[in-house]
């Protein structure tokens, strides 16, 4: 997989556009977003591990694909990847899922970590990390530090928006971590902001200020 893939899929950029105006409401935003979730669940999936098994149809038995190994693991990075978990657990019932959850400290301006749980036998899984803004990339990159950390070592990264300060500083930290996201967006503003981005999403899907 490439190191960064943008799915450019017409319904995802509609729905995309749809949940950058700022009047959109708190719930059609956490609609939208559940709905964009899964195609990009679709394109983060595309390499999961396959074998066959034989099951009969009604015409005759055949060798049919199902998906191999164990079942892969969802990591929210806390609050805001939270909001993609539920459209990609339709899509993906028996996924496992962890939650990592970090604060930036003001005086280092360093993430710690608040929270970590994650599913067992990282190492044998697929792991998919998600939040649906990659700004600065620090909280990403200190994530992915903990789930290596953990024994992961097959991790893609999901978002919704990407800016290039914050895929460039993946690439640099973990190169082998593929990105999939909707948008490349145009860069960060001063306070750390994804611009022209949709704000702050915790916030816009939350309904908090
Ligand atoms: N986090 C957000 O929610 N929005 C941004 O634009 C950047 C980081």
């Amino acid at each position: 997989m490439q190191h960064l893939t943008v799915v450019n899929h017409p319904l995802v950029q509609h729905k995309l556009t749809l949940m950058r105006e700022q009047d959109t409401s708190t719930a059609v935003f956490r609609q939208l977003l559940r709905e964009i979730s899964q195609f990009l669940a679709y394109e983060v999936t595309r390499e999961l591990p396959m074998t066959t098994k034989k099951i009969n149809t009604p015409l005759q038995e055949m060798d049919a694909p199902v998906l191999a190994g164990r079942k892969l693991a969802l990591i929210s990075i806390l609050r805001a990847g939270n909001g993609l978990l539920d459209g990609m657990l339709e899509l993906i019932p028996s996924a496992r899922v962890g939650f990592v959850g970090l604060y930036r400290d003001e005086e280092t301006l360093k993430p710690v970590q608040y929270y970590f749980k994650v599913p067992d036998e990282l190492g044998e899984r697929m792991v998919i990390a998600v939040d649906p803004m990659l700004a600065t990339g620090n909280s990403s990159v200190a994530a992915i530090d903990l789930l290596k950390q953990a024994g992961a070592t097959n991790i893609r990264f999901l978002c919704l928006l990407a800016a290039p300060e914050g895929v460039a500083r993946m690439q640099e930290a973990h190169p082998d971590v593929p990105i999939v996201t909707a948008a490349l967006d145009s860069h960060l503003n001063e306070k750390g902001y994804i611009v022209p981005g949709l704000g702050d999403a915790g916030d816009r899907m939350f309904g908090t200020k």
